[in-house]
């Protein structure tokens, strides 16, 4: 069902797309439904060029038949559609559940618009239920976590720290870096602590997008809610 949530969301999104475009192209399964949809329209003569934001998508556009050009081919985009972990007020986002954060934010802060699509569950009164992805650099990590720590207490927030691993190694992003994921519980005033973590030695980027997105196509077993910025 869920599935089906994200692939109507994503789907949505193609009513956005004009010929000519140059389309950030996000990470994540419901993004994966936009590139094979947008594969799709490519494959009936719609012109468009996509930027992938991690090397799982680029694979999978490939595949999809669209088109694939790099930041630096195309520093200016038109579009970017991108899925998200929790969306909460003003479409202030979480995202990097899928490890793509730190390419996600630098597509997305080149794209003219960005469009996030999203299932219902990922709707929230506040951000912080979703533990917040830190993209952080191997070197000092332990540093950098305590850093991390006390910038959120000095924001009046206590976070649990994991540093994300699979199979017993840490997740290396595409970026070569290592993820931490803080369990705030809840975030009421990202603001502060969005721009404490981006200050921070160590810290490459976190999952906080906010003043990002435009537009969230988010949608529920009894239809499309579109939520304007
Ligand atoms: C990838 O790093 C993330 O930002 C994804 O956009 C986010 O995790 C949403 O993923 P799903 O669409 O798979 O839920």
């Amino acid at each position: 069902m869920a599935d089906e949530l994200k692939r109507t969301a994503a789907e949505a999104a193609l009513s956005h797309v004009r010929n000519g475009m140059r389309i950030g192209l996000g990470t994540g399964s419901t993004a994966a439904h936009f590139v094979r949809a947008l594969g799709r329209r490519v494959a009936t003569g719609l012109e468009v060029v996509g930027v992938p934001t991690s090397e799982a998508t680029a694979a999978l556009a490939r595949e999809a038949g669209i088109p694939l050009a790099t930041l630096d081919d195309y520093p200016e985009l038109d579009l970017v559609v991108d899925g998200a972990d929790e969306i909460g007020p003003g479409l202030s986002l979480v995202k990097g559940g899928g490890a793509a954060l730190l390419r996600e934010k630098i597509v997305a802060y080149a794209a003219e618009r960005m469009i996030v699509v999203a299932d219902g569950s990922k709707l929230v009164d506040a951000l912080g239920a979703f533990p917040l992805p830190i993209e952080i650099v191997p070197f000092g990590a332990t540093a950098t976590t305590l850093a991390v720590e006390r910038a959120a207490i000095d924001c009046g927030l206590r976070c649990a720290l994991d540093l994300r691993t699979r199979d017993g190694a840490p997740v290396v992003t595409d970026g070569g870096n290592w993820i931490v994921d803080a369990s705030f519980g809840r975030i009421p005033d990202p603001e502060p602590l969005a721009c404490r973590l981006s200050a921070l030695p160590g810290v490459v980027e976190h999952g906080l997008f906010l003043d990002f997105a435009d537009l969230a196509l988010v949608a529920f077993p009894d239809g499309l809610k579109e939520i304007g910025a």
